[in-house]
């Protein structure tokens, strides 16, 4: 397969076909704002788009800064996630909040690293490599499941995704694949890919900009990547 040609071939389509208009994107401005990244990711993390973006709305209206939502009540948090499903990831925001005003009181910034987010509450590696690449400009790398889902059809990786070995083959993968310039649009555009063309079932591949060489697509089997071992009854 063609791993040089992916990311042009990849942020070509994004120019043309991705989306541009989300409501917490830093794309145009030179100043990004983490905070908003951070927001967003996290309420992006289980629910869709579309529902995420009137709660989004509300929470930035409501908390424009780190340091209102921190300083916000848990009633009044908890207010505006009603509906929103995984009361967990509220508590880690509010929590995360109180870690990132303490750590801007002693640095005067931000943590301007993968690892200095992933220490926040509620952030994982892919959370934090979206942050690092799409909230400060610097370069991040994400796998999530979107990103799964494109790199096991492309690559045809038969491995069980649940697995240790096969995730590590993945995030690897994504490493590689990842331009060293433009991490922030490669990553919006490979969850675009995820969300409107390599979807989980129908994938619509003869729009796709890496059809020509996708394993998955030569082996008539889209639907049946990513492999995941099917969890043993109870
Ligand atoms: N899912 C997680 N992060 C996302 C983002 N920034 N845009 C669209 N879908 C997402």
């Amino acid at each position: 397969a063609e791993l040089d040609s992916f990311a042009p071939r990849i942020l070509n389509w994004f120019d043309d076909y991705g989306r541009h208009d989300l409501p917490w994107q830093q794309h145009k401005t030179d100043t990004p704002n983490p905070y908003i990244v951070w927001l967003s990711e996290v309420m992006l993390q289980q629910t869709q788009v579309t529902t995420v973006i009137p709660y989004f709305k509300r929470f930035i209206a409501s908390f424009p800064t780190v340091q209102d939502l921190a300083n916000a009540e848990w009633d009044s948090i908890a207010e505006h996630w009603a509906g929103l499903g995984y009361y967990a990831r509220a508590r880690n925001l509010h929590k995360g909040a109180k870690q990132l005003v303490e750590t801007i009181n002693e640095t005067g910034d931000f943590p301007q690293t993968v690892e200095g987010w992933e220490a926040i509450s509620g952030v994982g590696q892919s959370t934090a490599g979206a942050i690092v690449a799409m909230g400060l400009h610097g370069y991040g790398v994400i796998c999530d499941g979107n990103v799964k889902r494109v790199i096991t059809r492309w690559a045809g990786i038969d491995g069980d995704i649940t697995k240790s070995a096969t995730n590590k083959e993945l995030w690897a993968l994504a490493e590689r694949l990842t331009p060293i310039e433009d991490s922030g649009h490669f990553a919006q555009a490979m969850m675009d890919m995820g969300a409107t063309l390599c979807t989980r079932r129908n994938p619509n591949c003869s729009q796709c900009p890496i059809e020509a060489d996708c394993i998955a697509r030569h082996e008539g089997k889209q639907e049946s990547y990513p492999i995941k071992a099917k969890k043993k009854p109870k």
